[in-house]
């Protein structure tokens, strides 16, 4: 099994390898990371939970503020989710999502937050493992491969 760590400087380039080959349009809606795309520098090593296996990284998880106001302080928000294709289905994404809801938790949050595709129905189902709801749904909001596609809002209540 991965083991679960913050990211440093090193991990840079196996953080690139697994935005590039588990980007599609039918997970996020920018464009291709165009493998410039510097994910610790975007958003800082510190809030980067790296799954670690063997030679490379298995997966990552991405933490941020939701917004910048000091109102929505007690909100998180995952910013990225992304597992090795050669890794998938063995457990790391739920045990990354674990790991951030354990931080959340533990930096005294009220509610986790995430956005997800309409038809990722393989990520909705693992954040709905873990108790996180759809709060609602902005329809058609991406063009993406010539279709409409819903953002799901969803969020996990820490208060409970
Ligand atoms: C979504 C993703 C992070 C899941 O990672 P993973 O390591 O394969 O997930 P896990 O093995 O921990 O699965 C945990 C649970 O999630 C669900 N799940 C995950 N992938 C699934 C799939 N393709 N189909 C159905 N259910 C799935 C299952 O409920 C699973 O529970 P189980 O252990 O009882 O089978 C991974 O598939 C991925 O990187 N996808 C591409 C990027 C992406 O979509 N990121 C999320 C953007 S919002």
């Amino acid at each position: 099994m991965a083991e679960l760590r913050t990211a440093r400087a090193e991990d840079r380039e196996e953080i690139r390898r697994i935005d590039l080959a588990t980007w599609s349009p039918r997970v996020t809606p920018g464009p291709r990371p165009d493998g410039e795309r510097d994910l610790l520098e975007d958003f800082g090593a510190a809030n980067v939970i790296v799954a670690e296996a063997g030679e490379g990284l298995a997966g990552y998880l991405i933490l941020g503020a939701w917004t910048k106001l000091d109102s929505s302080r007690h909100v998180l928000e995952v910013k990225g989710l992304a597992v090795d294709p050669a890794r998938q289905g063995e457990g790391v994404g739920g045990a990354l999502l674990d790991a951030g809801i354990e931080r959340a938790r533990g930096e005294g949050r009220r509610k986790l937050t995430l956005r997800v595709l309409g038809g990722n129905d393989g990520a909705r189902r693992l954040y709905e493992s873990r108790g996180f709801e759809v709060e609602g749904t902005l329809r058609g909001a991406f063009l993406l491969d010539g279709d409409y596609v819903d953002d799901h809002l969803m969020a996990l209540d820490l208060t409970t």
